[in-house]
């Protein structure tokens, strides 16, 4: 294809993909921000494709193969799958980024000087944050997927351990840029050492967080792949994968902020690892003096709300297990027919990836200005007569805000029972994701409607 066609062709799909971005940022335009996307993609797989002119067979194979797997993947994964998919969808990009580099390497350079030493510089990141992606996403996936346990494991001075893989790293470029300089093929050895370190590295980094930090481990390795795809863009020369790399990069890096900043964790902690550590001493010394849970029949819950005014229903993860979201609605169309104002809370890290709740609101049409942010309504729950809580755990657990002991201290919490009743959906009393127990299904004005959540709306909505 003609090089001008092909630069007109990745700034098009350059300008789609910040279209892309800034139309999945809010709810009303994210079906046109992926569109965007879509359209970016294709222009760019094809620029790329037809600038192809050798082994076309081989890429046609890899085509055909890479998107067979990925299109009966997508249409497998449940929605409550989502997150492991994108974690082991982060991996591919870092085993790519780590594949491209070898190739680039033991095809040979064209550079010399300083030239070389940036080349050099450039494979050796790529493969870098590469093998860092790849190592620390497969763990994800194991701890997402519940394959491997959610417990944070902390060897005995760890921080020091990751700093000498940091210094040996630098350590080894140097020896790479040394050998590769000097010629005949050299340099390969420092190159696997390095790759070594660093897949240790991805696995000790993700291993040592706890479980309640996952959201941000998610993204954070979500940022990497971009930088990962922006450096092997170095690599190759190919500004388009410069572009959608760093666009990747830093939106990841933001949205690890944005997750750090709602569970109000310290960026640099939850990479240091350690945090989230699951159910601590006093988590289950408190167990014991818990009291008792008061059980409600569905009935009930629907004569609760129907002498109320003001509803918020929180929605957490066991709202997707139960693919409850159609039933959420029709209830909520009920109510509001009986000109009963009806409201959605949303904590960031409800369920287990970002947006989450919003997706399937969005999937059963409830409409976008009844769904509220977690800090535009913690403080109305004063005025709340009823709070239904539909599988949510960690984000209403007041614990967050009274134990400092506890793996979840600090994260900002749904205040529920500040308001006159809360009423918790569950099958029964097994701990959330963090692991920890929750007071507030042992207080005074909290009852329990247990079962699976999808059945008791629906018996709800039966006597409503
Ligand atoms: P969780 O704390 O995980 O609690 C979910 C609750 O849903 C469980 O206690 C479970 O209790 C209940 N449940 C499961 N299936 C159910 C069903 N079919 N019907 C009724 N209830 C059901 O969820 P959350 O409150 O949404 O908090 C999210 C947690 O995940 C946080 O700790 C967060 O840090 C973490 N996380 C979030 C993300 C993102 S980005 N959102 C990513 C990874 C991890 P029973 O088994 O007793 O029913």
């Amino acid at each position: 294809m003609n090089p001008g066609i092909v630069t007109v062709s990745y700034i098009g799909a350059t300008i789609l993909f910040i279209l892309a971005l800034g139309g999945l940022s809010n709810q009303e335009t994210a079906r046109r921000g992926n569109i965007y996307g879509i359209i970016g993609m294709f222009i760019a797989l094809v620029a790329t494709i037809a600038g192809v002119t050798a082994n076309i067979g081989i890429l046609v194979g890899g085509l055909v193969i890479g998107g067979a797997v990925g299109l009966i993947l997508a249409k497998r994964v449940q929605m409550t799958e989502m997150p492991e998919l994108v974690a082991i969808l982060h991996s591919l990009v870092g085993l790519a980024a780590v594949l491209v580099g070898f190739a680039n390497f033991l095809g040979g350079s064209h550079h010399s000087g300083v030239e070389l030493t940036i080349h050099d510089i450039e494979t050796y990141l790529g493969i870098l944050i590469g093998a860092v992606t790849f190592s620390g996403s497969i763990i994800a996936f194991g701890k997402l997927s519940g394959k491997i346990t959610g417990n944070p494991m902390l060897i005995p001075g760890r921080h020091w351990f990751n700093l000498g893989l940091l210094v040996a790293s630098i350590y080894i470029c140097k020896m790479f840029v040394d050998q590769s300089a000097a010629g005949h093929g050299g340099g390969l050895t420092p190159l696997l050492i390095m790759t070594g370190i660093a897949l240790l590295f991805g696995i000790h980094m993700v291993m040592a967080i706890g479980g309640a930090d996952m959201p941000v481990v998610v993204s954070m390795l979500n940022s990497y792949s971009g930088w990962a795809a922006a450096a092997t863009g170095f690599m190759l020369n190919n500004d388009l994968l410069i572009v959608t790399g760093a666009l990747v990069g830093s939106s990841g890096a933001i949205l690890s902020y944005i997750m750090c900043r709602a569970m109000n964790r310290k960026f640099l902690s939850v990479i240091a690892g350690g945090f989230g550590t699951t159910s601590g001493s006093s988590a289950s010394a408190e167990e014991g003096e818990q009291g008792e849970v008061v059980a409600m029949e569905a009935h009930e819950v629907a004569q609760l709300l129907k002498d109320s005014k003001e509803v918020m229903i929180i929605p957490g993860y066991g709202m997707a297990v139960a693919q409850a979201q159609h039933i959420v609605y029709e209830i909520t169309k009920a109510l509001r027919a009986k000109k009963i104002n009806v409201r959605f809370g949303i904590h960031p890290v409800a369920g287990r990836m970002p947006g989450h709740m919003n997706v399937l609101l969005a999937e059963a049409r409830v409409p976008y200005d009844i769904v509220y942010e977690m800090d535009e309504i913690n403080d109305d729950f004063p005025n709340i007569d009823v709070s239904i809580v539909i599988g949510a755990n960690d984000i209403v657990n007041p614990s967050a805000q009274t134990d400092p002991n506890s793996p979840i201290a600090g994260m900002p919490v749904m205040e529920c029972w500040k308001g006159q009743t809360t009423v918790v959906l569950k099958r029964g009393m097994a701990t959330g994701y963090a692991g920890v127990q929750n007071p507030l299904f042992f207080k005074e004005n909290t009852r329990m409607l247990f079962g699976d959540a999808g059945k008791s709306l629906d018996e709800v909505f039966k006597s409503l």
